[in-house]
């Protein structure tokens, strides 16, 4: 591939912009008085109260799968983000605020008894949200701890009935270059698409994110649906879904087509495991300035292991 300049998946993010430097560069800005107001994160917590589903937040938490501490403070969660159709620095949080997510449609479609679409409140009503606090572990070695609020993957693939062929769920975010506008640039194969095995979408630790903290998604997390496999690298968690396709073919995905050398379908959390860039073996939580272990699977390989267990000969964590 023919790179002229240094792109965001070229180098270890936690090389390129320490998260100190970072917060210290948006110091620096408020210090300089520019765009004050429009920094404020509760202009974003306004939003969130508008949203038409507002009301059914904060929904009832399930702890089955533990809840893990400390919890990453809002603020850190919603304003230090990887959403590179809005660019590809942490920073997008203020531009994904154009991001329009009312009227959504999702489409169903592959190899289902009958494709169809459906909005996204019209979803809501069919399925039972519930908070879960889960970890999430980025590939570039930073982490966080969050309750998301949604659903089980499991309960969309109910509702899409997949034919018993059909071994991988594809999904894909929204394509919108005029507001999302990264996506103009043609060096990257958009849309944004991730996907899990029929299997790992029906274990019950996969789920689809609708709200954060208690109240509706923030769009730069990924509003208004979002994919969340907690063992897994945080780029399978795809954002703003518009499409669930059921495939018998195993996808390409976003980063494996970006870079097959360094990214494939499983990305299982593995510390034992180096990127071919850097080491997986600790990871740094968001608003910390230690350094932690990272877990196999990320600590949830009690519920997702025997996933694998015939997939040994797969490459299961990149
Ligand atoms: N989804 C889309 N559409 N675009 C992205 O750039 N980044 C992924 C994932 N989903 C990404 C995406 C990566 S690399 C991570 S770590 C998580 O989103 C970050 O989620 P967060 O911003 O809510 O922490």
């Amino acid at each position: 591939m023919l790179i002229k300049r240094k792109r965001g998946w070229e180098i270890a993010e936690n090389r390129v912009t320490p998260e100190g430097a970072y917060l210290k560069r948006r110091e620096l800005v408020r210090a300089m008085g520019l765009g004050t107001a429009a920094l404020a994160v509760p202009g974003i917590a306004a939003a969130q109260g508008q949203d038409p589903s507002a009301g059914l937040y904060p929904a009832k938490r399930n702890d089955r799968y533990g809840v893990p501490t400390p919890m990453t403070a809002e603020r850190q969660a919603t304003t230090y983000n990887n959403f590179y159709e809005f660019g590809t620095d942490k920073s997008i949080w203020r531009d994904a605020q154009k991001l329009e997510v009312r009227p959504w449609t999702i489409k169903i479609s592959g190899m289902v008894e009958k494709p169809f679409e459906i909005g996204f409140d019209d979803l809501l009503a069919k399925v039972q949200l519930e908070e879960r606090v889960y970890r999430h572990r980025c590939v570039e070695t930073w982490s966080m701890i969050v309750p998301w609020t949604g659903f089980p993957v499991r309960s969309l693939v109910e509702l899409a009935k997949p034919l018993g062929s059909a071994k991988y769920v594809v999904m894909k975010t929204l394509m919108k270059p005029s507001v999302m506008f990264e996506q103009k640039d043609t060096l990257y194969p958009w849309p944004y698409t991730e996907g899990l095995a029929i299997d790992e979408a029906m274990n019950d630790l996969a789920f689809i994110a609708t709200g954060l903290y208690g109240k509706p998604m923030p769009k730069q997390n990924g509003a208004p649906l979002r994919l969340v496999a907690p063992w897994k690298y945080g780029f399978k968690n795809v954002k703003s879904i518009v499409s669930v396709e059921f495939t018998d073919k195993r996808p390409v995905v976003f980063w494996e087509k970006l870079q097959s050398s360094e990214y494939g379908f499983w990305a299982n959390v593995n510390p034992q495991v180096p990127h071919p860039r850097w080491s997986q073996a600790t990871e740094k939580p968001l608003g910390s300035n230690d350094r932690i272990p990272t877990l196999l699977y990320n600590g949830y390989g009690e519920f997702v292991a025997g996933l694998y267990a015939d997939r040994k000969a797969e490459k299961l964590f990149m």
